[in-house]
């Protein structure tokens, strides 16, 4: 019973707000069965029963989808997943082999809730000496709360379900996301990562992990408020480009929206081809570069306001790296399609040529036009040409044991992409890394000085409205 589910989801939200709750309205209408009146009063008596709602519906999901293994198919028609994995009712299955240690993440309860409210566990705590932060503020807020290890070392699985609770994306964007972070620089054994650069305490099991800092996979040049990788540490906050964000925040009536973030990637792509003479924006670039910023106004917002991405709920996520004042997630979870659609529509408003520079003035283009592919071609291309990361570096790793990687990706990336109604991409291969594209075992860096809670050397706070100097 799909109503069930939707009580359990607008209770969570209205526990909170304590707005006028539309199920009792319906109540109080007689429009309420049997089933659903008494799934409110149990859910009115004890909110955790909200939860249970969610998890025995969802349970009630998977038996009916539940005996179709989902994942790719090889050329014969076969499921091709050789370590296991793949979605059974829209949940992923365990890995088996060398990848059964690997912990897999769990669907988690979504709709509009405070985070972090006033759970006790995950109050904010300015990160100690030995803990590391790095390039995305939001991890680095996670962290800073505690839905993912305090420590800065996060797995694979911990950063999936953290996402989904903190933000309120969706099971497929959260594993997609974090499965991206653990192949740009984990450990894919054990699933660890460190959400800043390389550190001890992730092993090295098949080779160096080198964090999600490391460039050239996911770290990509361009970024909102971190510099190239060419100029130095590319995982600090610098505050001058986060002044000139907000310049055109303020030009856009104050808003970080679709507008604000076209214009900012445009300017971050002419500087960086400009000055950059190791600037690279292909693949991954589009990707990386218009999906963050979507993430600005679509994960950031105060949930009860959602079309809202000002000031007040952006600035704590960069500058302070923590969530604003009585901030709500998303009440309706944000999804891996309308991540595309959007990063698509946000490349459209400013398009910029892929390619890379080859010293400065020396501009070579990728003989490739992203802007002709509708979303689903995007994404299946994507996902074909995942570990294809030329002229960048190849993470060791990678190449070293690319039959390992491939099994991840088919049983735990691949099958949100096969028959789901919406991609359906016909996946038997995927693009392998150049052999001429080099081995970069350099090492990369944690952000040092992260602005935390004010703490950020010499700055004050940059109202919005006023000019940086
Ligand atoms: C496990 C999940 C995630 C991983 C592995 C991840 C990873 C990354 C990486 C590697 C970057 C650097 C990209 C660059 O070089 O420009 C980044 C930046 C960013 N991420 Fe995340 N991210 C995750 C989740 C999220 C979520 C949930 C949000 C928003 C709700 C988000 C928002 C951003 C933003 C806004 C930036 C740009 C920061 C800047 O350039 O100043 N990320 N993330
Ligand atoms: C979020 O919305 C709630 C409810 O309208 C409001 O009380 C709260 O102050 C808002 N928080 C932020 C950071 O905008
Ligand atoms: C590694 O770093 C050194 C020093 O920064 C640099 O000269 C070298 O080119 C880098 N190696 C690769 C493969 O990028
Ligand atoms: C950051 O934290 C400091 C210290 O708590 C506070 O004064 C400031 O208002 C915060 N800035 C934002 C944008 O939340």
């Amino acid at each position: 019973m799909k109503f069930s589910l939707a009580i359990g989801t607008i209770l969570l939200a209205s526990s909170a707000t304590a707005a006028v709750c539309p199920i009792s309205l319906l109540k109080r209408a007689g429009l309420l069965n049997k089933e659903d009146e008494a799934a409110y009063d149990a859910v009115k008596a004890d909110r955790g029963a909200a939860e249970d709602l969610f998890h025995a519906n969802q349970k009630k999901q998977s038996k009916r989808a539940g005996s179709v293994l989902i994942g790719p198919r090889s050329a014969d028609g076969l499921l091709d997943l050789p370590f296991g994995g793949g979605l059974l009712g829209g949940v992923l299955q365990g890995l088996t082999g060398p990848l059964q240690a690997l912990d897999i993440p769990v669907p988690q309860p979504q709709g509009l809730k405070a985070i972090p409210g006033d759970d006790p566990s995950h109050q904010f705590q300015a990160p100690g000496p030995t803990d590391v932060r790095g390039i995305c503020p939001t991890l680095n807020a996670l962290a800073n709360h505690g839905y993912i290890s305090r420590d800065g070392i996060t797995s694979f699985a911990e950063a999936a379900n953290a996402v989904q609770i903190g933000y309120g994306f969706d099971y497929p964007l959260s594993v997609f996301l974090s499965a991206l972070g653990l192949l740009a620089g984990g450990d894919l054994i054990t699933g660890k990562y460190s959400i800043g650069g390389a550190d001890s305490r992730v092993p090295n099991t098949i080779g160096p992990a080198l964090g999600l800092d490391k460039h050239g996979v996911f770290e990509i040049d361009g970024s909102i408020t971190r510099q190239d990788v060419y100029f130095g540490n590319n995982a600090n906050f610098i505050l001058q480009r986060w002044n000139e964000y907000v310049e055109i925040a303020d030009q856009n009536g104050g808003l970080f929206g679709a507008s604000t973030q076209a214009q900012d990637k445009a300017l971050r792509y002419d500087n960086s081809r400009a000055t950059n003479p190791e600037f690279f924006a292909g693949v991954k670039w589009f990707a990386v570069a218009h999906a963050a910023r979507v993430f600005v106004y679509q994960g950031l917002p105060n949930g009860t306001n959602q079309d809202v991405a000002d000031y007040q709920n952006i600035a704590p996520f960069f500058l302070n790296e923590t969530f604003p004042d009585n901030w709500f997630r998303r009440g309706e979870p944000f999804t891996l399609v309308s991540t595309l659609v959007e990063a698509l529509d946000l490349f459209l408003q400013e398009p910029r040529e892929l390619g890379g520079n080859e010293g400065l003035n020396n501009f070579v283009p990728l003989e490739l036009d992203l802007s002709t592919k509708t979303p689903a071609q995007l994404g299946c291309f994507l996902l074909e040409n995942i570990f294809d990361i030329v002229p960048d570096q190849v993470q060791p790793a990678i190449a070293a044991n690319f039959e390992l990687f491939s099994a991840f990706v088919k049983g735990i990336i691949a099958p949100f992409f096969t028959d789901d109604g919406y991609f359906n991409c016909d996946i038997s291969s995927f693009v392998e890394p150049s052999p001429n594209a080099g081995i970069d075992s350099n090492g990369s860096v944690s952000s040092s000085g992260s602005p935390v809670n004010g703490a950020y050397p010499g700055i004050g706070v940059i109202a919005p409205g006023s000019e940086p100097s």
